[in-house]
Formats: structure tokens, sequence, C-alpha cells
């Protein structure tokens, strides 16, 4: 079972508007990346012990084309341009996990787009 879960509309948005007008996700809503490259998403993540950790992202693509993201942790690229690929609609949520080293306490993970067309539809990331 995950320990946290931090929805990305209470996380710091560079470039981006928290919305709801797509159903299925949770908490009140999620992010609207802008299209265009360098929108982003940051987190405080809490994590108890420190080492690499699976964390998943929840989000919607309704295009055709993928929508990578840098993903950082603390400042450093963790993973470059993970891949976001079609869901077949703005409310097909989907998951993409991921290991990120982390620190015990307080961890800053950044998820940055990296093409034009901006990032997915953005839910919550999930340690
Ligand atoms: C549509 C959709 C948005 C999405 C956007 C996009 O406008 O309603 O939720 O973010 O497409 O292509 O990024
Ligand atoms: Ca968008």
């Amino acid at each position: 079972t995950p320990e946290s879960r931090y929805e990305a509309e209470n996380g710091l948005v560079s470039q981006g508007v928290v919305e709801s007008n797509h159903a299925g996700f949770s908490g009140t809503g999620f992010v609207n990346y802008d299209n265009v490259s360098g929108s982003a998403v940051e987190f405080k993540v809490n994590a108890d012990v420190a080492g690499p950790r699976q964390v998943t992202l929840r989000f919607a693509n309704g295009t055709t084309a993928n929508r990578p993201l840098d993903i950082s942790v603390n400042g450093s690229l963790a993973v470059d341009e993970q891949s976001f690929a079609g869901t077949g609609a703005w409310t097909s949520w989907q998951t993409v996990t991921v290991t990120l080293d982390l620190v015990a306490g307080e961890n800053t993970v950044r998820a940055v787009a990296t093409t034009a067309n901006g990032g997915p539809n953005l839910d919550y990331l999930e340690i």
C-alpha cells in the first residue's frame, strides 16, 4: 500500500492550470500543463527511509503523441524523458511507475515537459 498520495493540484505549478473538466481524477482536479516545453509540476515528497523507491504518476493523455516529462529529484535529473503515451481519451487515466532515489525526509520531485506539446494532464504522484 502506498505511503502517501500527493495530488498534482496541491503541487507547485509552473506554466499550467488546475482543472476538473475531465472525469475520473482523484482529489479535486488535475494539472493541465501548458502546451509548451518547460511547463512543470513540483511535489514535496516525504520518504520515511532513504533509498530507491517506486513512485507512481497518474495521468491522462487524450492525444496520440507521447508527452514526455523529465523527472528530477532534489535538483538532479533522475529520469530523462519518461514517456507518457496516449491513453485514448482525456478521461482515461493510467499510471506510470518510475524508480527514484530519495533521501529520508522531504524531497523535491519536479516533472517538466520536454516538448512543445507540454505534459500530460497529471492527477497525482504516489509513493
Ligand atoms: C485539451 C484538454 C486539456 C489538455 C489539452 C492538451 O484542451 O481539454 O485537458 O490539457 O487538450 O492538449 O494539452
Ligand atoms: Ca495541456
